[in-house]
């Protein structure tokens, strides 16, 4: 039971990963050093975070050949993100910094940057885009393992942990962007995959960002998540709501941690969950993962995000709305917000001449294609010309990161929508 059901949770882990895997960052770039291949980590003076042993760079991108460049980004609220640069491709032509366009890739819920980098230097976006004379960027979500660093908390602390997904769009969407654009002096091509760009959408139907930005690729775009029909989702959602919020209350959500195991041991306990093969019940079925990425994955994902996040995934999958945070009691979100329901995202706001490249699958069950339809319905006024929408029948969740045919599938239209943008 113990084994099966670690098994079956790690699989689950991969499939809310890569579901909800999106990023967002903030900078202040005062504050941020480079420093090129042997990075030495001087960050600001006052709170450096712990060194990471190993950075992304060194473990997974350096070994393929290519430069790459440690930064650190302070948000509003203190907290310090790691990033990772990769200034050009491997044939190391063309110029460095002004003359190429900076594309930023955000991951997802429970994984990092990490998950961008797993496969093949021909497989794999980060390197691709490199390759094809892009700068590019990866950003990685507080909380996750080279970004648990903030100027007075400390991750073990449940303060460090008081966030949603709102305090993304408020704080570290914004600092990374930020950061990106002073340090480049150019807008920026955005890429998100699934709560990468649901916190995309949110801070552009409010009209943020969207000055710095030259266009917005949404990977498995999720936003309306009423369509989540998996039972293993919609226990999930239910759980996390009720069950989450008594036992963690403001805390870590770390996947590999007591706690959530015990909840997927009631979860699995469901006689409809099939705890099994929960990968796929979660994420849908992806068509095209090669096993030693998935393994790769597993030895280096999930990864932490806050309870509060996942509770706030979980009322935006029950209400079918997206919204901010809801304190579930009328007083306290009228301390909050001024009003006694959390105010919504407004989708239909998000500026019509934004260039939007929106690629889903006929097979994510995370971002199921009845929600994607409800997303271009709000987006039903956006200019013509600047949505380009991308449907692929045989893929998941998972395949828009990993799949072994991404670049023909995604990718070369991905490119191609940037160089028309
Ligand atoms: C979390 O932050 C909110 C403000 O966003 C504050 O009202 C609340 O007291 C904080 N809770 C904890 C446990 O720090
Ligand atoms: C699968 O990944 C391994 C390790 O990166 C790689 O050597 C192999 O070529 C990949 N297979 C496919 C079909 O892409
Ligand atoms: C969202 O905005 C659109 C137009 O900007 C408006 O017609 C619609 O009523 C708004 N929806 C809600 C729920 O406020």
């Amino acid at each position: 039971m113990d084994l099966h059901l670690q098994g079956g949770f790690y699989r689950w882990s991969v499939v809310v990963m890569s579901l909800f895997v999106s990023v967002l960052v903030v900078v202040e770039p005062h504050h941020a050093v480079a420093s090129s291949r042997r990075a030495t980590f001087t960050l600001f003076s006052g709170a450096p975070p712990d060194p990471p042993i190993v950075g992304l760079c060194e473990s997974s991108i350096i070994i393929h050949g290519y430069q790459c460049q440690e930064f650190y980004v302070k948000t509003e609220d203190g907290y310090v993100l790691n990033m990772q640069r990769i200034p050009r491709g491997r044939s190391g032509s063309g110029l460095l910094n002004n003359m190429k366009q900076p594309v930023l890739l955000q991951h997802g819920v429970l994984v990092d940057g990490m998950t961008w980098v797993l496969n093949t230097p021909e497989q794999a976006l980060p390197f691709i885009l490199a390759d094809s004379g892009f700068d590019v960027w990866i950003a990685n979500t507080r909380g996750t393992r080279f970004s648990r660093s903030h100027l007075t908390l400390d991750a073990s602390q449940r303060a460090y942990w008081n966030w949603s997904w709102d305090e993304l769009v408020e704080y570290d969407l914004p600092a990374t962007i930020d950061f990106l654009y002073r340090q480049t002096g150019q807008k920026i091509h955005y890429v998100g995959h699934s709560m990468g760009t649901l916190i995309a959408l949110a801070s552009f139907s409010e009209g943020k960002l969207v000055d710095k930005l030259k266009s917005a690729a949404l990977l498995s775009p999720v936003a309306y998540l009423s369509h989540m029909t998996t039972a293993i989702g919609v226990l999930a959602a239910r759980s996390f709501v009720g069950e989450m919020t008594k036992l963690m209350g403001v805390a870590e959500f770390n996947p590999k941690g007591k706690e959530v195991a015990n909840l997927l041991h009631s979860l699995c306990m469901n006689p409809s969950v099939d705890c099994y093969d929960l990968m796929t019940s979660f994420t849908g079925k992806n068509c095209c993962l090669n096993v030693s990425t998935v393994d790769l994955f597993l030895k280096n994902e999930p990864q932490s995000t806050s309870t509060k996040n996942m509770v706030h995934l979980a009322q935006t999958a029950r209400k079918g709305l997206v919204s901010k945070y809801d304190y579930e009691k009328k007083d306290v979100n009228m301390e909050h917000y001024g009003q006694g329901t959390p105010p919504i995202y407004n989708l239909s706001n998000v500026p019509r001449d934004l260039p939007l490249f929106l690629s889903y699958g006929g097979r994510d069950a995370l971002s199921d294609v009845g929600d994607v339809e409800l997303l271009l319905d709000s987006l039903k006024f956006h200019n013509g010309d600047k949505l380009t929408t991308l449907f692929l029948k045989d893929y998941a969740h998972a395949d828009f990161i990993m799949a072994v045919n991404a670049k023909e599938m995604v990718y070369n239209a991905l490119i191609a929508f940037f160089r028309r943008h």
